[in-house]
Protein backbone atom coordinates (compact mmCIF):
# COMPACT_ATOMS: atom_id res chain seq x y z
CA UNK A 1 0.00 0.00 0.00
CA UNK A 2 1.44 2.90 -0.82
CA UNK A 3 -0.81 5.82 -1.59
CA UNK A 4 -2.43 8.79 0.32
CA UNK A 5 -6.01 8.58 1.58
CA UNK A 6 -9.21 10.33 3.89
CA UNK A 7 -11.58 8.10 5.44
CA UNK A 8 -13.86 10.18 7.90
CA UNK A 9 -17.09 9.17 9.40
CA UNK A 10 -18.60 11.74 11.96
CA UNK A 11 -21.59 9.83 12.92
CA UNK A 12 -21.68 8.24 16.26
CA UNK A 13 -23.71 4.99 15.69
CA UNK A 14 -26.27 3.76 18.17
CA UNK A 15 -27.61 -0.02 17.20
CA UNK A 16 -29.80 -2.13 18.97
CA UNK A 17 -33.33 -3.63 19.62
CA UNK A 18 -35.75 -0.73 20.45
CA UNK A 19 -32.17 1.93 20.70
CA UNK A 20 -35.10 4.68 19.72
CA UNK A 21 -35.17 5.15 23.44
CA UNK A 22 -32.02 7.01 23.20
CA UNK A 23 -32.78 9.68 21.17
CA UNK A 24 -34.02 12.22 24.43
CA UNK A 25 -30.54 11.50 25.53
CA UNK A 26 -29.05 12.92 21.98
CA UNK A 27 -31.14 15.50 21.66
CA UNK A 28 -29.60 16.95 25.60
CA UNK A 29 -25.72 16.10 24.90
CA UNK A 30 -26.48 18.27 21.22
CA UNK A 31 -28.35 20.96 23.59
CA UNK A 32 -31.49 20.36 20.95
CA UNK A 33 -34.57 22.22 22.70
CA UNK A 34 -37.24 21.42 19.94
CA UNK A 35 -36.74 19.27 16.99
CA UNK A 36 -38.76 18.48 14.13
CA UNK A 37 -39.49 15.08 12.85
CA UNK A 38 -38.71 14.73 9.05
CA UNK A 39 -40.98 11.52 7.32
CA UNK A 40 -42.94 10.13 5.23
CA UNK A 41 -47.16 9.28 5.61
CA UNK A 42 -46.61 6.25 5.12
CA UNK A 43 -44.92 5.71 7.91
CA UNK A 44 -47.01 8.39 10.41
CA UNK A 45 -50.67 6.91 8.79
CA UNK A 46 -49.59 3.16 8.38
CA UNK A 47 -47.28 1.57 10.65
CA UNK A 48 -46.35 2.34 14.17
CA UNK A 49 -42.90 3.31 13.71
CA UNK A 50 -43.39 6.86 14.27
CA UNK A 51 -45.84 6.62 17.32
CA UNK A 52 -42.68 5.20 18.72
CA UNK A 53 -40.48 8.08 18.58
CA UNK A 54 -43.47 10.09 19.76
CA UNK A 55 -43.90 7.67 22.55
CA UNK A 56 -39.70 8.86 23.36
CA UNK A 57 -40.20 12.29 22.87
CA UNK A 58 -43.26 12.59 25.63
CA UNK A 59 -43.17 15.67 27.32
CA UNK A 60 -41.14 17.38 24.79
CA UNK A 61 -41.27 19.95 22.27
CA UNK A 62 -41.48 18.69 18.61
CA UNK A 63 -43.12 19.09 15.61
CA UNK A 64 -43.70 15.98 12.62
CA UNK A 65 -42.91 17.15 8.58
CA UNK A 66 -44.22 14.49 7.24
CA UNK A 67 -44.58 15.59 3.39
CA UNK A 68 -41.46 13.51 2.34
CA UNK A 69 -42.31 11.53 -1.22
CA UNK A 70 -40.04 8.69 -2.01
CA UNK A 71 -37.91 10.96 -4.09
CA UNK A 72 -37.01 13.78 -2.37
CA UNK A 73 -37.96 17.06 -4.32
CA UNK A 74 -36.81 20.49 -4.08
CA UNK A 75 -40.30 21.99 -2.94
CA UNK A 76 -40.35 19.81 -0.31
CA UNK A 77 -36.92 20.49 1.05
CA UNK A 78 -38.00 24.21 0.82
CA UNK A 79 -41.51 23.98 2.55
CA UNK A 80 -39.90 21.92 5.41
CA UNK A 81 -37.19 24.13 6.20
CA UNK A 82 -39.43 27.10 6.12
CA UNK A 83 -42.15 25.23 8.27
CA UNK A 84 -38.74 24.39 11.00
CA UNK A 85 -38.30 28.11 10.80
CA UNK A 86 -41.32 29.30 11.65
CA UNK A 87 -41.98 26.83 14.56
CA UNK A 88 -38.32 27.48 16.15
CA UNK A 89 -36.37 24.52 15.43
CA UNK A 90 -33.48 23.90 16.68
CA UNK A 91 -32.38 19.98 15.23
CA UNK A 92 -34.02 16.98 12.61
CA UNK A 93 -34.95 13.76 13.71
CA UNK A 94 -34.94 11.96 10.14
CA UNK A 95 -37.45 8.67 10.11
CA UNK A 96 -37.43 6.92 7.23
CA UNK A 97 -35.17 5.75 4.17
CA UNK A 98 -32.90 7.85 2.23
CA UNK A 99 -35.59 10.42 0.92
CA UNK A 100 -36.21 11.47 4.51
CA UNK A 101 -32.72 11.66 5.67
CA UNK A 102 -31.82 13.31 1.77
CA UNK A 103 -34.36 15.66 3.20
CA UNK A 104 -33.26 16.28 6.48
CA UNK A 105 -30.16 16.83 5.38
CA UNK A 106 -30.53 19.33 2.98
CA UNK A 107 -32.60 21.37 5.43
CA UNK A 108 -29.41 21.34 7.17
CA UNK A 109 -28.18 23.23 4.36
CA UNK A 110 -30.69 25.56 4.16
CA UNK A 111 -29.95 26.46 8.05
CA UNK A 112 -26.42 27.60 6.79
CA UNK A 113 -27.10 28.92 3.22
CA UNK A 114 -30.68 30.03 3.22
CA UNK A 115 -32.58 30.81 -0.07
CA UNK A 116 -33.99 27.58 -2.00
CA UNK A 117 -32.13 24.67 -1.77
CA UNK A 118 -32.07 24.44 -5.72
CA UNK A 119 -29.68 27.24 -5.97
CA UNK A 120 -26.96 25.41 -3.47
CA UNK A 121 -26.05 21.66 -5.44
CA UNK A 122 -22.37 21.02 -5.32
CA UNK A 123 -19.50 19.75 -3.06
CA UNK A 124 -17.89 21.59 0.09
CA UNK A 125 -20.94 23.58 0.95
CA UNK A 126 -21.01 24.26 4.63
CA UNK A 127 -18.09 26.25 6.84
CA UNK A 128 -19.34 24.20 10.02
CA UNK A 129 -21.59 22.06 11.63
CA UNK A 130 -25.07 22.93 11.16
CA UNK A 131 -28.05 21.57 13.17
CA UNK A 132 -28.02 18.15 14.69
CA UNK A 133 -29.04 16.15 12.32
CA UNK A 134 -30.45 12.02 14.57
CA UNK A 135 -30.97 9.77 11.29
CA UNK A 136 -33.28 6.96 12.29
CA UNK A 137 -33.27 4.76 9.09
CA UNK A 138 -36.21 2.44 8.54
CA UNK A 139 -34.91 0.52 5.64
CA UNK A 140 -31.21 -1.30 5.46
CA UNK A 141 -29.35 -0.09 2.47
CA UNK A 142 -28.87 3.42 1.16
CA UNK A 143 -26.28 3.90 3.92
CA UNK A 144 -27.59 7.80 4.21
CA UNK A 145 -27.46 7.34 7.75
CA UNK A 146 -23.73 7.79 7.35
CA UNK A 147 -22.96 9.14 4.35
CA UNK A 148 -21.60 12.45 2.92
CA UNK A 149 -24.14 12.85 0.40
CA UNK A 150 -28.03 14.16 -0.48
CA UNK A 151 -29.74 14.01 -3.54
CA UNK A 152 -32.67 16.13 -4.18
CA UNK A 153 -35.11 15.94 -7.40
CA UNK A 154 -35.29 18.92 -9.11
CA UNK A 155 -38.97 18.25 -10.00
CA UNK A 156 -39.28 21.47 -12.35
CA UNK A 157 -36.09 20.41 -14.65
CA UNK A 158 -36.51 16.80 -13.75
CA UNK A 159 -33.04 16.19 -12.88
CA UNK A 160 -31.12 15.28 -10.26
CA UNK A 161 -29.34 17.37 -7.75
CA UNK A 162 -26.14 15.94 -5.98
CA UNK A 163 -25.21 17.87 -2.48
CA UNK A 164 -22.26 16.25 -0.73
CA UNK A 165 -20.18 17.43 1.82
CA UNK A 166 -18.70 15.77 5.27
CA UNK A 167 -20.93 18.16 7.35
CA UNK A 168 -23.71 16.70 5.70
CA UNK A 169 -23.20 13.03 7.91
CA UNK A 170 -25.92 12.97 10.48
CA UNK A 171 -24.31 13.48 13.85
CA UNK A 172 -26.23 10.30 15.25
CA UNK A 173 -27.57 7.41 13.77
CA UNK A 174 -29.93 5.32 15.68
CA UNK A 175 -30.32 2.07 13.89
CA UNK A 176 -33.06 0.14 15.72
CA UNK A 177 -33.60 -3.08 14.19
CA UNK A 178 -37.74 -2.87 15.34
CA UNK A 179 -38.52 0.03 12.49
CA UNK A 180 -37.31 -2.20 9.65
CA UNK A 181 -40.18 -5.34 10.49
CA UNK A 182 -42.72 -3.32 8.53
CA UNK A 183 -40.54 -3.38 5.04
CA UNK A 184 -42.35 -4.76 2.62
CA UNK A 185 -40.30 -7.87 0.80
CA UNK A 186 -39.49 -6.51 -1.73
CA UNK A 187 -38.01 -3.14 -0.51
CA UNK A 188 -36.10 -5.41 1.90
CA UNK A 189 -34.62 -7.74 -1.12
CA UNK A 190 -33.71 -4.38 -3.55
CA UNK A 191 -32.63 -2.21 -0.36
CA UNK A 192 -30.27 -4.97 1.15
CA UNK A 193 -28.52 -5.77 -2.41
CA UNK A 194 -27.99 -1.59 -2.70
CA UNK A 195 -26.01 -2.29 0.38
CA UNK A 196 -23.78 -5.11 -1.30
CA UNK A 197 -23.09 -2.86 -4.13
CA UNK A 198 -21.91 -0.14 -2.21
CA UNK A 199 -19.49 -2.50 -0.32
CA UNK A 200 -18.56 -4.57 -3.64
CA UNK A 201 -18.25 -0.96 -5.66
CA UNK A 202 -16.21 0.75 -2.65
CA UNK A 203 -13.80 -2.05 -2.84
CA UNK A 204 -13.34 -2.01 -6.95
CA UNK A 205 -13.24 1.70 -6.58
CA UNK A 206 -9.84 3.14 -8.10
CA UNK A 207 -10.05 5.14 -4.48
CA UNK A 208 -10.34 2.49 -2.30
CA UNK A 209 -8.62 2.13 0.88
CA UNK A 210 -7.65 0.40 3.70
CA UNK A 211 -10.10 0.97 5.98
CA UNK A 212 -13.38 1.34 3.83
CA UNK A 213 -11.92 -2.27 3.17
CA UNK A 214 -12.43 -3.23 6.11
CA UNK A 215 -15.91 -2.11 6.28
CA UNK A 216 -16.84 -3.39 3.10
CA UNK A 217 -15.48 -6.71 3.51
CA UNK A 218 -17.14 -7.28 6.50
CA UNK A 219 -20.46 -5.95 4.90
CA UNK A 220 -20.40 -8.09 2.41
CA UNK A 221 -19.72 -11.35 4.78
CA UNK A 222 -22.66 -9.82 7.08
CA UNK A 223 -24.90 -9.56 3.58
CA UNK A 224 -24.45 -12.90 2.53
CA UNK A 225 -25.42 -14.32 6.14
CA UNK A 226 -28.13 -12.64 6.84
CA UNK A 227 -30.25 -11.21 3.59
CA UNK A 228 -31.38 -14.48 3.11
CA UNK A 229 -32.42 -14.82 6.50
CA UNK A 230 -34.23 -11.46 6.91
CA UNK A 231 -36.60 -12.30 3.84
CA UNK A 232 -37.43 -15.95 5.02
CA UNK A 233 -38.77 -14.33 8.42
CA UNK A 234 -39.36 -10.90 8.67
CA UNK A 235 -39.08 -10.47 11.91
CA UNK A 236 -35.93 -12.40 12.76
CA UNK A 237 -34.75 -9.08 14.50
CA UNK A 238 -31.18 -10.09 14.94
CA UNK A 239 -30.29 -10.65 11.39
CA UNK A 240 -32.63 -7.24 10.80
CA UNK A 241 -29.85 -5.85 12.70
CA UNK A 242 -27.37 -6.90 10.90
CA UNK A 243 -28.60 -5.91 7.81
CA UNK A 244 -29.02 -2.60 9.57
CA UNK A 245 -25.50 -2.71 10.69
CA UNK A 246 -24.23 -4.00 7.35
CA UNK A 247 -26.09 -1.32 5.18
CA UNK A 248 -24.32 1.35 7.55
CA UNK A 249 -21.02 -0.27 7.10
CA UNK A 250 -21.44 0.19 3.02
CA UNK A 251 -22.73 3.43 3.42
CA UNK A 252 -19.29 4.41 5.35
CA UNK A 253 -17.15 2.73 2.83
CA UNK A 254 -18.24 4.44 -0.33
CA UNK A 255 -18.58 7.62 1.22
CA UNK A 256 -15.01 7.58 1.37
CA UNK A 257 -14.39 5.41 -1.24
CA UNK A 258 -16.83 5.90 -4.06
CA UNK A 259 -18.85 3.69 -6.11
CA UNK A 260 -18.28 2.47 -9.97
CA UNK A 261 -19.52 1.36 -13.53
CA UNK A 262 -22.40 -0.26 -11.84
CA UNK A 263 -24.16 2.99 -10.20
CA UNK A 264 -23.41 4.87 -13.07
CA UNK A 265 -25.75 2.48 -15.33
CA UNK A 266 -28.07 2.19 -11.94
CA UNK A 267 -28.85 5.83 -11.95
CA UNK A 268 -29.63 5.74 -15.59
CA UNK A 269 -32.39 3.04 -15.39
CA UNK A 270 -33.37 4.79 -12.51
CA UNK A 271 -34.02 8.15 -14.09
CA UNK A 272 -35.27 6.48 -17.56
CA UNK A 273 -37.81 3.74 -16.14
CA UNK A 274 -38.08 4.29 -12.54
CA UNK A 275 -36.53 1.35 -11.64
CA UNK A 276 -35.84 1.36 -7.19
CA UNK A 277 -32.43 1.89 -6.93
CA UNK A 278 -31.68 -1.30 -5.32
CA UNK A 279 -32.91 -3.63 -7.64
CA UNK A 280 -30.96 -1.84 -10.53
CA UNK A 281 -28.30 -2.08 -8.74
CA UNK A 282 -28.52 -5.79 -8.45
CA UNK A 283 -29.62 -6.26 -12.50
CA UNK A 284 -26.39 -4.54 -13.21
CA UNK A 285 -23.60 -6.30 -10.50
CA UNK A 286 -23.25 -9.11 -11.42
CA UNK A 287 -22.24 -7.45 -15.36
CA UNK A 288 -19.93 -4.73 -14.07
CA UNK A 289 -17.97 -7.04 -12.23
CA UNK A 290 -17.18 -9.16 -14.68
CA UNK A 291 -16.62 -5.85 -17.29
CA UNK A 292 -13.99 -4.93 -14.69
CA UNK A 293 -12.83 -8.28 -14.24
CA UNK A 294 -9.63 -8.25 -15.98
CA UNK A 295 -8.41 -5.17 -14.55
CA UNK A 296 -9.85 -6.21 -10.95
CA UNK A 297 -7.54 -8.50 -8.90
CA UNK A 298 -9.02 -7.23 -5.96
CA UNK A 299 -12.25 -9.20 -6.69
CA UNK A 300 -10.25 -11.83 -5.01
CA UNK A 301 -10.41 -10.05 -1.39
CA UNK A 302 -14.45 -10.04 -1.47
CA UNK A 303 -14.43 -13.44 -2.51
CA UNK A 304 -11.52 -14.78 0.12
CA UNK A 305 -14.26 -12.94 2.42
CA UNK A 306 -17.50 -15.26 1.43
CA UNK A 307 -14.90 -18.60 1.80
CA UNK A 308 -14.47 -18.69 -2.00
CA UNK A 309 -10.60 -20.51 -1.73
CA UNK A 310 -8.90 -19.53 -4.71
CA UNK A 311 -5.22 -18.20 -5.02
CA UNK A 312 -5.59 -17.50 -9.12
CA UNK A 313 -7.20 -13.46 -9.03
CA UNK A 314 -9.34 -14.30 -12.04
CA UNK A 315 -10.60 -17.22 -11.33
CA UNK A 316 -11.41 -15.93 -7.69
CA UNK A 317 -13.24 -13.07 -9.59
CA UNK A 318 -15.05 -15.35 -11.94
CA UNK A 319 -16.48 -17.61 -9.30
CA UNK A 320 -17.29 -14.61 -6.94
CA UNK A 321 -19.37 -13.38 -9.88
CA UNK A 322 -21.11 -17.02 -10.18
CA UNK A 323 -21.96 -17.09 -6.38
CA UNK A 324 -23.44 -13.50 -6.65
CA UNK A 325 -25.85 -14.39 -9.46
CA UNK A 326 -26.90 -17.36 -7.80
CA UNK A 327 -27.39 -15.47 -4.58
CA UNK A 328 -29.48 -12.77 -6.13
CA UNK A 329 -31.66 -15.45 -7.60
CA UNK A 330 -31.76 -17.03 -3.90
CA UNK A 331 -33.03 -14.26 -2.74
CA UNK A 332 -36.16 -13.93 -5.70
CA UNK A 333 -34.38 -11.01 -7.57
CA UNK A 334 -34.10 -10.88 -12.07
CA UNK A 335 -30.87 -11.92 -13.15
CA UNK A 336 -31.25 -10.31 -16.64
CA UNK A 337 -32.43 -7.02 -17.97
CA UNK A 338 -35.02 -8.83 -20.06
CA UNK A 339 -36.57 -10.73 -17.49
CA UNK A 340 -37.58 -7.03 -15.69
CA UNK A 341 -40.23 -6.45 -19.31
CA UNK A 342 -39.55 -2.72 -18.63
CA UNK A 343 -36.08 -2.07 -19.90
CA UNK A 344 -35.93 -2.01 -23.68
CA UNK A 345 -33.06 -2.95 -25.89
CA UNK A 346 -33.56 0.29 -28.39
CA UNK A 347 -32.78 2.42 -25.07
CA UNK A 348 -29.92 1.33 -24.80
CA UNK A 349 -27.79 4.07 -26.40
CA UNK A 350 -29.97 6.76 -23.97
CA UNK A 351 -28.83 4.24 -21.18
CA UNK A 352 -25.11 4.38 -22.10
CA UNK A 353 -25.38 8.08 -22.87
CA UNK A 354 -26.56 8.84 -19.31
CA UNK A 355 -24.18 6.63 -17.35
CA UNK A 356 -21.26 8.02 -18.74
CA UNK A 357 -22.24 11.40 -17.76
CA UNK A 358 -22.66 10.14 -14.11
CA UNK A 359 -19.92 10.81 -11.71
CA UNK A 360 -19.84 7.74 -9.98
CA UNK A 361 -18.13 6.67 -13.29
CA UNK A 362 -14.71 8.27 -12.93
CA UNK A 363 -13.30 5.84 -10.41
CA UNK A 364 -14.60 2.52 -11.75
CA UNK A 365 -11.21 0.48 -12.30
CA UNK A 366 -11.80 -0.36 -16.02
CA UNK A 367 -12.34 2.72 -17.91
CA UNK A 368 -15.90 2.81 -19.18
CA UNK A 369 -16.66 6.73 -19.93
CA UNK A 370 -17.51 5.28 -23.72
CA UNK A 371 -20.97 4.49 -25.05
CA UNK A 372 -19.32 0.73 -26.76
CA UNK A 373 -18.51 -0.46 -22.81
CA UNK A 374 -21.69 0.88 -21.03
CA UNK A 375 -23.69 -1.19 -24.36
CA UNK A 376 -21.32 -4.00 -23.76
CA UNK A 377 -21.87 -4.16 -20.38
CA UNK A 378 -26.09 -3.89 -20.89
CA UNK A 379 -26.26 -6.74 -23.91
CA UNK A 380 -24.59 -9.27 -21.63
CA UNK A 381 -27.16 -7.73 -18.52
CA UNK A 382 -29.65 -8.69 -21.03
CA UNK A 383 -28.84 -12.40 -21.90
CA UNK A 384 -27.18 -13.06 -18.41
CA UNK A 385 -23.70 -13.64 -19.74
CA UNK A 386 -21.02 -13.02 -16.97
FE1 LIG B 1 -26.65 3.07 -3.89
Amino acid sequence: MEKSFVFFLRTKIISGKDMVREIPLELERTKSKKPMIVTDKILKEKTNVISKVEEVLDGREYIIFDEVKPDSECSIVDKAYRIAKENGVDSIISVGGGSSIDTAKAVCILYEKGGKIKDHPGVYLLSKETVPHIAVPTTAGTGSEVSHVAVIKDEEEKRKLVYADFYLMPSVAILDPTLTISMPHSVTAHTGMDALTHCIESIHSTVNNPVSDAFALHGIKIIFENLPRVLENPSDIEARQNMQVAAMMGGAAFTNAQVGVVHAIAHSLGAIYGIPHGLANSLMLPYGMSFNLPECPRYKLIAQSIGINESDPEKAGKKLIEKIVEFIKKIGLPTTLKETKIVKKEDFKKIAELSIGDPSIISNPRFAIMEEAIIEILEKAWDGII
